[in-house]
């Protein structure tokens, strides 16, 4: 007799080929018509499923995890953030949490390099203009943006996405520094001529611009309150493909308005998909709506880690991505 498939419930509509490779490994049950779970159905699933496979989108907090069946034994998260996961009470209950690192490296980089660009070169701001009619012909002085060229580029979090902002910023002749709890290893601090800052508070006042790539944990939140951003340079940039909970974004929207920061690249937001309304209607930012990894190329390998963390879960081995305590 056939063995009974373990029972994988997918909360979000993933990318064809990795729904047809869910289909035929597992009894996959798949959000089609993508319609985001709320609360009653989200219950609904914990109570079923044997894995659940979740994004960032859904909120997983210790009523939900209340919910799950004894049979829940992994949450297997397409995305590499997984601060919408309430880990303690996972794993209070022996459920697993995994998520999917390394793959969206490049994507969520590269929406950092287009962030930092579009808001210096006032890429977004122009599109705008023209599409309004307001482009009456070249002008020697008209919308001068600022060159990367041997600016000093602060990233707090030099993780992976970190260090890919780092390489593709050096190719723009930028000058590197950071802020992580660890150093990096000497030779990619050599490699990248990367200056390291112990803390974050002595770092920003030097910043031409800022990348935020850390995780969100409840020691990040905030970070950027309003006394972190009134240390930076009046004319500094800050970047951020991270989390919106990261940066208070009232103060960032007060910041922006009054000129004491010079602009801002959001990809992330404090309350999405809500965006602060202040923000929306300022010139000086580059905002989008949250495309770090979306790529085909990304998506499609979060899916097959995702996969290959439910594979190993059902072959009894240890779990490639493992992001909760044993
Ligand atoms: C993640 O994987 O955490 C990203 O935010 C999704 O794009």
């Amino acid at each position: 007799m056939a063995e009974k498939k373990p029972l994988v419930v997918v909360t979000r509509k993933l990318p064809e080929g990795i729904e047809r490779e869910l289909r035929e490994s597992f009894d996959a049950h798949l959000n089609l018509d993508d319609t985001p779970m709320d609360a009653a159905r989200m219950k609904a699933a914990v109570a079923q499923a044997d894995v659940l496979v979740p994004t960032v989108t859904d909120r997983l907090g210790s009523e939900i995890i209340a919910a799950a069946g004894p049979q829940l034994r992994l949450i297997a998260n397409f995305g590499v953030g997984f601060n919408h996961i309430d880990i303690k009470a996972a794993t209070a209950r022996g459920i697993s949490v995994t998520n999917t690192p390394g793959v969206l490296t490049d994507a969520t980089a590269d929406i950092g390099m287009t962030l930092m660009l579009a808001v210096t070169r006032r890429a977004i701001e122009g599109a705008k203009l023209l599409a309004e009619g307001k482009f009456t012909g070249w002008c020697p002085t008209w919308m001068m943006g600022v060159g990367l060229r041997g600016r000093k580029l602060g990233i707090v979090g030099m993780g992976r996405i970190g260090e890919a902002m780092a390489r593709r910023s050096r190719a723009f002749g930028m000058e590197i520094h950071y802020y992580n709890r660890r150093r990096i290893s000497p030779d990619v601090e050599q490699e990248l001529d990367a200056t390291h800052w112990t803390t974050l508070d002595a770092m920003l006042p030097e910043m031409d611009i800022v990348s935020i790539n850390c995780p969100y944990t409840a020691e990040t939140y905030h970070l950027f309150s309003a006394a972190r951003l009134a240390l930076m340079k009046p004319s500094c940039y800050l970047i951020n493909t991270a989390r919106g909970e990261i940066v208070d974004e009232a103060a960032l929207a007060a910041a922006l308005e009054s000129g004491r920061l010079a602009g801002a690249g959001l990809d992330v937001f404090e309350r999405e998909p809500k965006v602060e309304p202040k923000l929306l209607a300022l010139s000086n930012v580059a905002l989008l709506p949250h495309l770090g990894s979306s790529t085909i190329e990304a998506r499609t390998g979060m899916g097959k880690k995702g996969i290959a963390n439910i594979a190993a879960f059902v072959a009894g081995g240890p779990l490639p991505d493992c992001v909760s305590p044993p």
